[in-house]
Order: C-alpha cells, then structure tokens, then sequence
C-alpha cells in the first residue's frame, strides 16, 4: 500500500487532502467533521481582525458540475471570538492551519500572532481573495507586498508561514518567488480566478457584490499551470489548489509539483464523504502505478525528473 503521508512545511500530514479555506469550516465542529472524514489537515475560514458580516445575497451562483462562483465578502467573527473553534477542533485531533487576511503588513502581523496562540499547526495567509476591497488580490497582487506582507508575519511568529497567491496576476510564480525570499514555507496556488455573472432579466449581475471567484473543475488547468510554473521557480512545497474533485486531479497536481492539495467546491458539491475517496482513490491509483509513495511522484512530470 502507497505511503500518502506527506511532510509539508515541517507540518506531517497523514495524507496530502487538505480542507480548504472557505469551505465547510468555519466552526470547530465543522472543522473537526473534515477531519473525522479524513482530509490529512484543515483550513479555516479566512479570519480577520474585526468581525465581518459579509455581502448580501446571493451570493453564490453555479455551472452545473463545472464551477462556482461566489462573492461571500470575506464574513467572519473577527479573531477575538475565533479561538474556542480552534480548540474544538484540536481537541478532535485535527491538523489545524489557521487562515487569516489583513489590509497591511502590520495587520497581518498583528493577526498572525494572535491566530498562532490558538495552537494552530500552521498560518495560511490570504493574499488572494479576488473582489474584497482593501485585502486580498488588492494587497496581495504585487511581488513586493506579498514579500513585505510574508516577511512582517515570520517576524511575528515561529509557525510555519503559507502564502495563498493569486492566479489573476499576470506572473502567478513571481508572487511565489517573492513569497519565499520573506520567508514562507510553502506557497499555495491557487485561490479563484476573478469572475462575473449577468442576470439578463434584470440586467444586473448575479451577485448582490458583482464581481466574484470561480472555483471547481473549470479552473483546474489553470491551477495545474500555476503549480507548475512555481514548482520551477521555488524551492518550498507547492499546495495545489483548484478543481480537485478526483484522486486522478489531485494526482495531476502532484505530479505538476504540488506536495499537498485543498478541496473547495467537491466539498461544496458533494460533502464531506469525499475526503474518503479521494484517500482511497489516491492509494489505489499509486499502487496500480506502482509508486511507493505520495512523495516519489511530486514534480515528476517536469523535464529531467525520472521515475524512482
Ligand atoms: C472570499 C472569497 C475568496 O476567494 C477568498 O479567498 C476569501 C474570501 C469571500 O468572498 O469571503
């Protein structure tokens, strides 16, 4: 049987099928519901310095099976409230990343220290969201803030740092570069792609905020090109992000470079329980191929790498 533990930012992780941010988890019990499923870690939900409501409705929009769009205004309870769902979740044995978002340097190295006492494994940092003013995209869109950003953040705690990027830049890789000259410990790649849906009828947008983040199958190539490119250009771990919603994509992102991967919209789509497959898929798939392990396989479609 195929080893799918993975080592990833000194964080060990049973298996490379992480909870993403965003996704099902923003209570403790939720969270620690992932786990029990058995994703090999779980992100929160992007939590910030001040509790958050949200956009109005509606703010999610679907393709069938292909995607989702989503504009949910970064809705939080603000990391005063956050550290009893940590807890909740530790408690039920879960590899915890923390994720937050801040408008600058110091918020996020504020929120970074704050978010790190709760006895989070690691901190993802949301440099990515594609439509909230003031954060995300909009802090997180330059090379130069991205290092800034990361290099404030390890400063402010020993955790191991992961900067989530965003795809809708024009050099995806630069911010990886840029993230890990400040320090980070890995790069995750990628949050969604900017988007728009119209409502003819009444000629406005479908969402309540306008613009929104595709997610799901139809952005996976796009993924799979950002993790390759990165994968050439760092030399930390590389977590895939982007349609996963098979033990077969997930493979393809390893196999592009990525030592671990989030699942987003599978989980939106269809539960928990996917977790479940996607380990047993994963196992099989590695056996049938005949590779020892999860880590003989990163990066081995790129020119140059052989089998083991
Ligand atoms: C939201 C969406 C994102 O893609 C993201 O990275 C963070 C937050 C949101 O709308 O809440």
């Amino acid at each position: 049987m195929s080893d799918l533990s993975v080592r990833l930012a000194g964080v060990p992780l049973r298996n490379p099928f992480l909870l993403a941010s965003g996704i099902w988890g923003e209570s403790g019990d939720s969270l620690a519901g992932a786990w029990r499923a058995g994703a090999g870690g779980v992100v929160t939900k992007s939590i910030g310095s001040a509790p958050r409501p949200g956009y109005p409705n509606p703010t999610i929009e679907t393709y069938g099976q292909w995607g989702m769009l989503n504009a949910m205004g970064l809705p939080n309870p603000g990391i005063d409230e956050y550290p009893p769902e940590i807890a909740t979740a530790r408690a039920a044995g879960a590899t915890v990343i923390g994720s937050i978002f801040g408008g600058d340097a110091e918020e996020f190295a504020r929120l970074a220290g704050r978010m790190a006492s709760t006895g989070v494994d690691a901190l993802e940092l949301n440099l990515s969201c594609p439509h909230a003013e003031g954060y995300g995209t909009e802090v997180g869109g330059e090379p130069a803030d991205v290092e800034a950003i990361v290099r404030a953040v390890t400063r402010a705690t020993a955790l191991p740092v992961i900067a989530k990027i965003t795809p809708n830049s024009a050099d995806p890789a630069a911010l990886a570069v840029a993230a890990e000259r400040g320090g980070a410990k890995a790069v995750s790649a990628i949050n969604t792609l900017r988007a728009l849906a119209i409502d003819t009828t009444l000629h406005r947008p479908v969402l309540a905020h306008g613009l929104g983040g595709l997610s799901g199958a139809a952005i996976k190539p796009v993924g799979l090109a950002c993790v390759w490119q990165i994968y050439e250009r760092v030399s930390i771990p590389v977590i895939g992000i982007g349609g996963i919603a098979t033990a077969e994509d997930a493979l393809e992102y390893v196999m592009a470079g990525a030592r671990a991967v989030e699942v987003g919209t599978a989980v939106a789509f269809r539960g928990i329980g996917v977790f479940g497959e996607l380990v047993r898929g994963l196992a099989a798939r590695l056996d049938a191929l005949g590779y020892p392990s999860i880590e003989s396989v990163v990066g081995i479609a790129h020119p140059g790498r052989t089998r083991p």
